[in-house]
């Protein structure tokens, strides 16, 4: 019994090394798909990801796991028609050995119905669809950011201890922001608020002039937001504009000022919102991110730059335990599941959904950062409605 035992851990230990040898000796390239927007309102995110991705990459010697890493990027322009072709010819012209994307909802979902029906390993570095953690959950699928009822959720807490009582939404009609706004007001009306009205448009338009006329008719005691991106910075923008800003106040996930405050320069002062990344959380690790971020690319890290990295971070955790060798699927799980990760944002661990169990700051813009001022949501955990894994 002994012998057998210790022959099997010899003979997989042998394998062990035979394999990172093989990929040593072979020289084989990892080859990451990084699907991710480059064009349309959700552009900046999609660079700031790849900039975070990199960073890590740079910072452990340009190799994962012992393996040199090669890219073969998309463009997925944030557009879910496009995003079955743009995923299959990764996976299956290009044979990717993991996938990396995206930013928005709808199109994540189609790369994870394809990763779950090919078992290629996708990390999802920013993209929210509940579903992704939820119905669509798979042992190969795993998110470094967040889930959208998480931000939504950490807000309605914070609106209702505030005594807050009539709110109205405003949002883009699709996944992220139909689930943000699902996720608030689980947690506002839990706390004794009402939401009295819900207002959207199509995604990624930005005629918000009507919408924002039926607020001021409405007269709520405040509102809340999901818009990111371009998107965000007209709407911050035109709430200004339109003298809503004085009257009404204005509440959001942490999207609605990330990445966007040069742009809106004083109209988001003051503006208050939740999200798992701020300015000013102050810990030796975030300070060392920062620096090495803004050193390498001359610009401030946001909460994109932030997800792209601790992608990088989970595919090398994984990568460690497998010896490079992404065909060990289990494997990879195993390890990533019993990790602690060490995020700029704080340390964070993964759900058994595969989606990060965070805290969500409080932050309220001062200048031209989104500055920590509490904790919205402690530990929050998405409640991943629907997986069965
Ligand atoms: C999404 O579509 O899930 C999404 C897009 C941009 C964000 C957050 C979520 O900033």
């Amino acid at each position: 019994m002994k012998t057998t035992l210790f022959r099997t851990t010899l003979i997989a230990a042998a394998a062990a090394i035979l394999s990172t040898a093989a990929f040593a000796q072979t020289g084989a390239k990892l080859k990451v798909g990084l699907m991710l927007p480059y064009t349309g309102t959700y552009a900046s995110l999609g660079n700031a990801i790849e900039n975070g991705f990199k960073l890590y990459l740079t910072e452990q010697g340009g190799k994962i796991a012992g393996r040199e890493v090669e890219f073969v990027k998309v463009d997925d322009e944030s557009d879910p028609s496009k995003a079955t072709d743009n995923v299959n010819k990764l996976v299956k012209r290009d044979n990717v050995d993991v996938l990396i994307g995206t930013v928005h909802s709808g199109v994540a979902m189609a790369m994870a119905k394809v990763a779950k029906e090919s078992g290629t390993i996708l990390i999802v570095p920013n993209a929210g669809a509940d579903a992704v953690t939820g119905a669509m959950c798979a042992p190969n699928i795993f998110r470094s950011s967040f889930s959208n009822w998480q931000p939504g959720y950490a807000m309605g807490e914070v609106m209702a201890k505030k005594g807050i009582k009539k709110v109205a939404t405003i949002t883009w009609k699709y996944a992220a922001g139909d689930e943000s706004v699902r996720g608030f007001k689980e947690a506002f009306e839990k706390g004794g608020g009402t939401v009295v009205k819900e207002l959207s448009l199509p995604f990624p338009n930005v005629e918000f002039q009507a919408l924002l006329t039926d607020i001021a008719a409405t007269k709520p005691d405040a509102v809340f937001t999901f818009f990111a991106g371009g998107g965000a910075v007209k709407f911050v923008k035109d709430y200004a504009a339109a003298g809503l800003k004085k009257t009404i106040p204005l509440y959001g996930s942490g999207f609605l000022t990330d990445g966007t405050l040069d742009a809106q320069g004083a109209d988001a002062d003051g503006l208050f919102t939740a999200l798992h990344y701020a300015d000013g959380i102050d810990t030796p690790r975030d300070k060392s991110f920062r620096l090495a971020y803004a050193k390498t690319y001359k610009l401030q890290p946001d909460v994109y730059a932030v997800q792209g990295y601790d992608a990088a971070q989970i595919l090398g955790i994984g990568l460690k335990a497998v010896n490079g060798d992404t065909t060990k699927k289990a494997e990879f799980a195993a390890a990533v599941e019993a990790a602690k990760i060490d995020s700029p944002r704080g340390t964070f661990s993964l759900s058994k959904a595969h989606n990060p169990v965070q805290d969500f700051y409080l932050r309220q813009v001062t200048g031209k950062e989104n500055k920590v001022v509490g904790i919205a949501s402690k530990g929050l955990a998405d409640p991943a409605r629907g997986c069965k894994m």
